[in-house]
């Protein structure tokens, strides 16, 4: 049930339930980090596997020790510079948090989020709250209460915050002594974090075993078959006949073979681009197409962290037609 109440969120949340949240990236699927009963009932909903650790979500910088110890002083500096916001850091676990958060991991993976709604829920719960995105594992994030009604319908309270102001999930960042990796691409661009890190290190990732399961190979995607390219008119000819739908970087396509098409930011903004994201491939999804074509965006900001997405929603090569 869609709720403004932060009491209900917090009477619920108290009895170790699950309530989605909003936060400036997307919407979360929250329940109390220190309780196992509902961590597990997050991993149930979401039909999300036990080997995809979640994010534990702080008040602030100043509650960071409760989770993690030995933080780098570069965590820190990153933490200073970006938090409320969305940035995950990778950190020791302190030895009380569960082993079903981290997956087993001896890292957990901590955020500040940037909404006024969860950060007043945060300051009065006695708990940090886990909160992975509020979907169904391997399906499009959710970027308002309609999306997550849409996957979870009434069984569970849902915090009203808005449409998110980001679009897209945080950027994750990890440490390996001095040097700093990047996990998961995401709403700050790697760009603007080398600035304080210098250059990111990258991981490897594999798919039996993942480092990062934000890295999986298929991921974010629609149920709809989605193809990415750089030559639109060209995927329009070889998919001719079916009810196609473009998502577009910045340029409506005049062309009579289209069922249905989406425009990220008519002045190529990519900030807004991030925004819209999610919320347009919801909405393609829907419209009962044979094909999505996407364009490829400009492979910088922002604009790598779209195409990283779109490149795991459609994995590589072509969809079956
Ligand atoms: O913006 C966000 O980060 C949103 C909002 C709700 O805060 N949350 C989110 O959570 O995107 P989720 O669960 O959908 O993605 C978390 C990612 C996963 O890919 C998971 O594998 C990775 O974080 N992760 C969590 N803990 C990790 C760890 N200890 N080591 C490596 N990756 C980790
Ligand atoms: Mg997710």
């Amino acid at each position: 049930m869609i709720t403004n109440s932060i009491d209900k969120a917090i009477h619920a949340l108290t009895k170790d339930e699950v309530v989605a949240i909003p936060t400036e990236t997307v919407y979360g699927l929250s329940a109390n980090a220190y309780s196992e009963k509902a961590v597990k009932k997050i991993f149930d909903l979401k039909k999300r596997p036990l080997y995809n650790p979640l994010i534990v979500h702080i008040k602030g910088a100043s509650s960071l020790t409760e989770v993690a110890q030995n933080i780098p002083d570069l965590a820190y500096k990153l933490a200073e510079i970006f938090w409320p916001g969305p940035l995950t850091l990778l950190l020791e676990k302190q030895a009380h948090v569960s082993d079903l958060v981290t997956s087993g991991k001896k890292t957990v993976a901590v955020r500040v989020p940037d909404h006024p709604r969860t950060l007043e829920l945060l300051e009065n719960l006695p708990f940090p709250l886990v909160a992975p995105s509020a979907n169904l594992f391997g399906s499009i994030s959710p970027t308002c209460t309609q999306h997550v009604s849409n996957y979870f319908g009434n069984s569970i309270d849902i915090l009203e915050g808005g449409e998110c102001r980001k679009g897209i999930e945080s950027t994750i960042i990890g440490f390996d002594n001095e040097d700093a990796i990047i996990y998961r691409h995401g709403s700050i661009p790697v760009e603007e974090i080398e600035k304080i890190t210098g250059k990111l290190k990258t991981i490897t990732n594999n798919d039996q075993s993942p480092e990062a399961p934000g890295m999986l190979s298929r991921h974010y995607a629609p149920n709809t078959d989605t193809y990415l390219t750089d030559d639109v008119p060209g995927s329009i000819r070889k998919f001719e006949g079916k009810r196609i739908g473009l998502l577009l970087f910045k340029q409506p396509i005049q062309h009579e073979n289209i069922t249905y098409q989406e425009v990220l930011s008519a002045s190529a903004n990519l900030d807004e681009a991030a925004k819209n994201f999610y919320a347009f491939l919801h909405h393609l999804d829907s419209k009962n197409l044979d094909v999505i074509i996407a364009e490829r965006l400009p492979e910088s900001g922002l604009g790598k962290t779209i195409n990283d997405k779109l490149e795991r929603a459609t994995k590589k090569g072509n969809p079956k037609i």
